[in-house]
């Protein structure tokens, strides 16, 4: 059998589309109600989806009176996932510019034990702007230092996780032994921005370490993802640019002397699906209709970090002078990339690029039947542009239920994805090694 792509399950609100959640066919469910976000987990795993993909932001949006932007927090939430599923993996993002890495390493080895080896970690070190005030700080780090201490809270954690053997544990009642404390050893960890002295209080988890998703595609999001990363999600508003990036990350790694296969890339994909295109092209329109042009404008300016894009109009051609250098953007600097990308590549109006933006905030978007969805996906990936994809419904549940009802099994007659689940860890389904550790 040939090379078989990887599907996450990306939730967000009620479905990627800005306007979801005023759609008559998303959930009717508070966005806080569990059982919206375990339901959606049971119908990925039941198209035998690799693993459930939950983000985060850390802050209350301006936008929040047209835009349902809230959620449960994601660690306390895989817990919940854990338990309501049985194979599919469980992502969550966390940041590592608010939280110490001996927090976070306990919580996620933990989540690790709880979900028998499910658990992902998507290392983010949040660009969102007025996400820093609500830690102490007047203004957000700079890009380039947010990189710095990511590099040293993720080595950090390695290490914690690292701190005990995978034999540690001896449980023996008779003899009397609990633990070998040969097998368990302090990280004694002092860095520029961390002291750690370890062990982890919590035993080595099953897959060793959970596996670590990134996110940021600039040019030290790249680097850092290369050395750390063993599933990226990437957004791309077009094949061209998926394929750039899918090679230049693979060849990153290959220069940090990792096998290309290690490090798994599912760039976003959000398809509106019908019985016939004109019908999901349909769907497109009214959903766009129920979009606001001032949400979208907001969302823009926070994703440059708070650029004023309020004097521009609606309807004149854009050119990239209406936008900062991407290079200058401390906020989401490689979305800046895609958007001023697409503006020097289109010139859209402001309104055409709000409206594009409103469909997956820049990632790929798709309206077609089930099997025009299928060949366009099964084209990504023969084409090395991806080795699966994160999949982003634009209305959760319908689209999700209609993708894994009616795209999936024409993948699975194609050979391009399983018919079972092989393992039952996280690493099993995403083909990773689980990490080795040696304490001497
Ligand atoms: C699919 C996807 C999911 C993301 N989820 C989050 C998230 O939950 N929280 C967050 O702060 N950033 C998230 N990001 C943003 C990236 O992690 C990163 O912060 C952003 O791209 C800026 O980093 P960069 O400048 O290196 O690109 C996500 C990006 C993508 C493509």
């Amino acid at each position: 059998m040939g090379k078989q792509m990887h599907l996450n399950l990306f939730v967000h609100s009620r479905g990627h589309h800005e306007a979801s959640w005023r759609h008559p066919k998303s959930s009717p469910k508070a966005l806080t109600d569990i059982s919206y976000l375990t339901e959606a987990a049971q119908t990925a795993e039941l198209g035998l989806f690799d693993s459930i993909f939950l983000a985060d932001t850390l802050v209350v949006n301006d936008d929040v009176a047209q835009a349902p932007r809230t959620w449960l927090e994601p660690i306390s939430t895989l817990g919940a996932l854990a338990m309501a599923t049985k194979k599919i993996g469980l992502i969550a993002t966390a940041s590592t510019t608010y939280m110490e890495p001996f927090n976070l390493a306990r919580q996620f080895a933990s989540l690790d034990h709880v979900s028998a080896g499910r658990i992902g970690w998507n290392i983010v070190t949040t660009w969102s702007v007025p996400a820093a005030n609500n830690f102490g700080a007047n203004d957000q780090i700079s890009h380039a230092d947010r990189y710095l201490r990511a590099e040293e809270y993720v080595n950090s954690i390695k290490e914690l996780w690292d701190s005990w053997s995978d034999d540690a544990i001896v449980d023996n009642r008779t003899g009397g032994l609990y633990a070998k404390v040969e097998g368990i050893r302090p990280i004694d960890h002092t860095g520029d921005y961390y002291q750690v002295a370890g062990p982890l209080n919590v035993p080595r988890c099953p897959q060793g370490r959970p596996v670590l998703v990134q996110a940021g595609s600039s040019e030290a999001g790249r680097e850092f993802a290369a050395r750390h990363a063993e599933a990226v999600f990437t957004a791309h508003l077009e094949m061209a640019t998926a394929l750039d990036f899918y090679k230049d990350l693979k060849s990153r790694a290959k220069d940090q002397r990792r096998d290309a296969e290690s490090i798994i890339i599912l760039p976003g994909f959000s398809p509106i699906i019908a019985g016939t295109e004109e019908e999901a092209k349909k769907i497109a329109k009214e959903l766009n209709e129920l979009t606001d042009v001032e949400v979208g404008r907001k969302r823009l300016m926070g994703r440059f970090g708070g650029y004023d894009f309020s004097h521009l109009p609606l309807d004149r051609p854009l050119t990239p002078d209406d936008f900062p250098d991407p290079s200058t953007v401390q906020a989401a600097r490689s979305r800046a990339e895609v958007i001023v990308g697409m503006v020097t590549r289109e010139s859209p109006t402001l309104r055409q690029l709000l409206a594009k933006l409103a469909g997956a905030r820049g990632h790929f978007i798709f309206a077609g039947t089930p099997e025009q969805v299928a060949d366009e996906l099964e084209l990504w990936f023969k084409s090395g542009v991806a080795d699966g994809f994160n999949l982003m419904p634009p209305i959760i549940p319908w689209m999700l239920e209609v993708f894994v009802g009616e795209v999936v099994p024409l993948l699975q007659q194609r050979g391009l994805f399983r018919e079972e689940y092989k393992g039952s860890m996280l690493r099993d389904h995403y083909g990773l090694e689980r990490p080795s550790v040696k304490l001497s």
